[in-house]
């Protein structure tokens, strides 16, 4: 049929961030393909600057919680959802690896890498949450994304081990949602993003 959607644009069209996962020691879906797919994107001048790590232990699940700040979410009234997740990815941005590789032979030409007016390593980290998100909600489960600018870093790093130098975008969360608190479909909003052939106002 003409209009019917293919499988890649409803995986797109379902996705919706998802902030309230339920406590649940059921199986759930095998997760150990999502990081290796989650950085199979293009990186400006192949500098490979993103990496990422997994984390489904548990009690390191709860310490990622408490290092987000959940507790504050919890007492404004919002459910669990970084704590009761099942997995978490933690996007990580390299950024000296951009550096370094435009300051390579092949590269003396380019723009030097400290003036970009938009600093590929975001870019590519964002093609990162795009493709994480995506595979987690074809595994079954929902996923949600908790930004950094509000988390306890240092302590992040420590438990994990992340060196100094390296950013962390965020969180991309894995749980399996609580469909007593479901928020409904996204509002259709009336400002104009998609423009063909022109911009318009
Ligand atoms: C870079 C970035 C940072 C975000 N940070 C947060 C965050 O810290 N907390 C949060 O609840 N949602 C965060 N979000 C989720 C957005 O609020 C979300 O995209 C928006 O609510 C639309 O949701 P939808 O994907 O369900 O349509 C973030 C999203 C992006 C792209």
């Amino acid at each position: 049929m003409e209009n019917e959607k293919t499988y890649l644009q409803n995986l797109i069209l379902n996705r919706r961030i998802v902030r309230n996962y339920i406590d649940s020691d059921k199986p759930y879906p095998d997760l150990s393909e999502i990081s290796k797919l989650t950085i199979k994107i293009p990186t400006a001048g192949f500098s490979r600057g993103i990496e990422i790590i997994s984390v489904e232990d548990k009690k390191n699940i709860q310490k990622l919680a408490i290092f987000a700040n959940e507790k504050n979410y919890l007492d404004k009234g919002f459910s669990k959802w970084i704590s009761n997740s099942k997995a978490i990815f933690l996007i990580l941005i390299n950024e000296e690896a951009y550096h370094e590789r435009y300051k390579m032979m092949d590269k003396e030409n380019e723009t030097n890498s400290t003036n970009w007016s938009v600093p590929y390593w975001y870019v590519d980290a964002g093609a990162a949450m795009m493709n994480c998100m995506l595979l987690i909600d074809e595994t079954g489960l929902k996923s949600g994304f908790l930004g950094s600018h509000n988390m306890d870093i240092p302590s992040i790093k420590s438990l994990l081990d992340i060196p100094e130098e390296i950013n962390i975008l965020g969180f991309v969360t894995a749980g399996i949602e609580d469909s007593s608190k479901m928020v409904k479909k996204n509002k259709i909003y009336k400002k104009k993003l998609v423009h063909k052939e022109k911009y318009e106002k």
